[in-house]
């Protein structure tokens, strides 16, 4: 290949990745895909075969080099046993009583006088098909298109909530139905996705839109161990077919059986007679302001006519069964005008744009900033000063801006560009290439290290009671902490004089701080905040540098060496320690006794996290002898098995795994590595 010919193909091989990461983009952060799932796949298998023919340029930020990229996902497709229906809408409560009107109607007088509804909450999430044999779960798929669904067995399996056997709790001398096939939605409370968000931002990664997005993101991957990862929950709510189980004949009845079997169940349910229907009008009004203190997004309540029969002889209309509706609240959104865009400094330096708005009042909270991710999203979308935008609370995640509205501009609106330099400090701002974040390049500045500190003390790290953001923001201000291992010779004489530090107070985080000096080494690291490190890989790493000293000098090869690291993160090791106060602070810390080498080899926790799970190890996993893992698993309360059945709930696989992992494959049991099995265990 001539010179000119290699430059036509690595622009070739940058331009189809450019275009890939675009279009993940407004699938994954947009939830507004621009060309089909096919169309993607053509691109990215595209780029995948440039790469394989031109491996040297494969860059690590290729979107092929991803994890969890993998949104060109194949899954085989299940037929539903019965059309899986959507639901008919309501806003308005005159709705909800022209419905139970035309109930009545279709109803014979005796059944009127027997009519039941059931209230239970409308769960965004993605909606999941479960199948149950002999008590086993043996299958599992998306909606689709109602009719079809993906197979997405393998990927459920990963998820906590769900029981792989049931009934879950044997000794209830309980029998599991010869089938049982349920429908229920996979969803992620509001803390844990707003959690997973800000990390992923921080990693100057990309966040999901919402939480649908989030689940069905999990849910899609073509690597089970992903799904794993994440904070996966489930509801069931409704039983499509129970063989050689009790016969039931109401809703109501349903849903506690599948909670006797160990399937979890909303338990915020209702049920309200014919006559007390001015009692449902009121209860969906009442939940509209409850909804918001549930750990879980509800977007509205769905009413069923509680009779199984009564719901059969109603039969449906299109893809709505005419005996459910959906309440739906409106829509959180609000139109307000964008004053200003202002950006706030992150602990790694990652600089976020933030949207000040005039303050509007959306579903009873007074909303007057909302996130606007990054530079790109900015871009992308048109968002100018001044511009009427659209905003949306959702939750307790932060609100953002989701779209201007283009035709009520007057030509007065600001194109907004990033700052070139950091608002706080004044150092400059960059944008590393490939990269969607912007960051502030001064590790000294204040509000990083007010970032720095909240986070380091933060429970994933180091988990110091009594200390939260209010109290980095203070210390850093009264210029008590210029760096981490501050947070360990605080000035408290001067603290105590300080308004509201009285001395319950004070010696609560005194406790609290020495607490914190005999952490596990992994969460000293984690604490630190290097990039691309955070608890499991932390974890992964101290099982082989047992002492930090020691790692301050690893190289990369080393780093490398360890499975589960990749080079984005041995790099971003090396190039942390390259830094002299970086190196300097683990001295520090040492000195003041906090640990910063293992004594023993970390011994695993007491928790039962892994219980009514079985794992099969198999190939040499990164860590773990084969003793090891066995003994890790039963110390977290799994089993062991030698071999892989249908009732083996995870193959944990390493280095030259063989036909464990081939069997695994064929009976749909999902495959681990040793850093999932950590994380699941942790
Ligand atoms: S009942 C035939 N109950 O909302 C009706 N659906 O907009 C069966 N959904 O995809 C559905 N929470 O899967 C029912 N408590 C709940 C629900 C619920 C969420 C989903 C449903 C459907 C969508 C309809």
């Amino acid at each position: 290949m001539t010179a000119s010919e290699m430059s036509l193909t690595r622009q070739a091989v940058a331009e189809l990745a450019a275009r890939i990461r675009y279009h993940q983009y407004r699938y994954y952060a947009l939830d507004d895909p621009e060309i089909s799932d096919q169309a993607f796949d053509a691109l990215f298998e595209e780029l995948r075969a440039l790469e394989a023919a031109h491996p040297d340029l494969r860059t690590p930020d290729s979107p092929t080099q991803r994890v969890g990229g993998a949104i060109a996902a194949r899954f085989e497709k299940t037929r539903h046993p019965a059309l899986m229906l959507s639901l008919a809408n309501a806003f308005h409560p005159g709705e909800l009583l022209a419905w139970r009107d035309r109930l009545r109607r279709l109803l014979s007088e005796a059944e009127r006088d027997r009519l039941a509804y059931v209230v239970e909450p409308k769960f965004d999430g993605l909606t999941v098909v479960l199948h149950y044999t002999d008590g086993v779960f043996s299958l599992g798929a998306t909606r689709g298109d109602g009719e079809f669904g993906e197979t997405i067995t393998a990927n459920l399996r990963t998820v906590r909530l769900l029981p792989l056997q049931i009934p879950a709790d044997r000794a209830a001398g309980l029998a599991a139905p010869a089938r049982l096939v349920v429908r229920g939605e996979v969803y992620v409370e509001k803390a844990d996705f707003a959690r997973f968000n800000q990390r992923q931002l921080e990693a100057g990664e990309r966040a999901y839109a919402n939480p649908r997005n989030f689940a069905a993101g999990s849910l899609r991957q073509l690597d089970s161990s992903i799904t794993a990862a994440r904070p996966l929950k489930l509801w069931v709510y409704q039983a499509l077919i129970v063989e050689r189980g009790p016969a039931l004949s109401s809703h109501w009845e349903a849903l506690a059986y599948l909670r006797s079997l160990g399937l979890p169940v909303c338990p915020d349910v209702q049920r309200f007679t014919d006559d007390e229907f001015d009692q449902v009008t009121a209860y969906v009004e009442a939940f509209s302001a409850r909804r918001h203190d549930l750990p879980y997004e509800v977007d509205g309540l769905v009413i069923k006519v509680d009779s199984l029969l009564m719901q059969e002889e109603l039969g449906f209309t299109g893809k709505d069964p005419r005996w459910a509706l959906a309440y739906k609240y409106a829509a959180e959104e609000a139109i307000t005008t964008l004053q200003d865009i202002v950006v706030n400094v992150g602990r790694t330096g990652a600089v976020t744009p933030n949207a000040v708005l005039a303050p509007v009042q959306v579903s009873g909270v007074m909303v007057k900033s909302a996130t606007l991710h990054n530079e790109d999203y900015i871009r992308d979308l048109d968002i100018r000063i001044g511009d009427q935008v659209v905003i949306k609370r959702a939750g307790e995640v932060i609100p953002k801006v989701l779209r201007p509205l283009v035709d009520a501009r007057d030509g007065s609106e600001q194109v907004w560009a990033m700052p070139a330099t950091c608002p706080v400090c004044g150092a400059p701002l960059v944008r590393p290439a490939g990269e969607a974040a912007t960051y502030c390049v001064n590790n000294a500045c204040p509000e990083q290290l007010v970032r720095a500190v909240e986070y380091f003390v933060g429970r994933d790290a180091m988990d110091i009671a009594g200390f939260g953001i209010k109290q980095a923001e203070l210390f850093v201000a009264q210029g008590f902490i210029h760096d981490l291992a501050d947070i360990y010779q605080l000035p408290w004489e001067q603290i105590r004089q300080l308004e509201g530090y009285g001395d319950k107070r004070v010696e609560n985080l005194m406790a609290g701080i020495e607490a914190s000096k005999d952490r596990p080494i992994h969460r000293l690291l984690t604490a630190l905040g290097i990039r691309f490190v955070g608890a499991v890989v932390a974890e992964l790493i101290t099982q082989h540098f047992t002492s930090l000293f020691d790692l301050v000098d690893a190289t990369p090869e080393q780093l490398n060496a360890i499975a589960g690291i990749g080079p984005k993160i041995a790099e971003s090791i090396v190039e942390y320690f390259s830094v002299a106060s970086n190196r300097a602070l683990i001295e520090e810390f040492a000195a003041l006794g906090v640990r910063v080498a293992a004594d023993a080899p970390a011994a695993p926790a007491d928790g039962q996290s892994l219980a009514g799970l079985t794992f099969v190890v198999t190939g040499t996993l990164p860590s773990f002898s084969r003793d090891a893992a066995h003994a890790f698993i039963k110390a977290h309360g799994g089993k062991v098995a030698g071999s892989v059945s249908s009732k083996t709930s995870f193959v944990v696989a390493g280095e030259a795994a063989g036909s464990k992992l081939d069997k695994a494959r064929q009976l749909g049991v999902p495959v681990i590595d040793e850093a999932a099995l950590r994380s699941m265990a942790a």
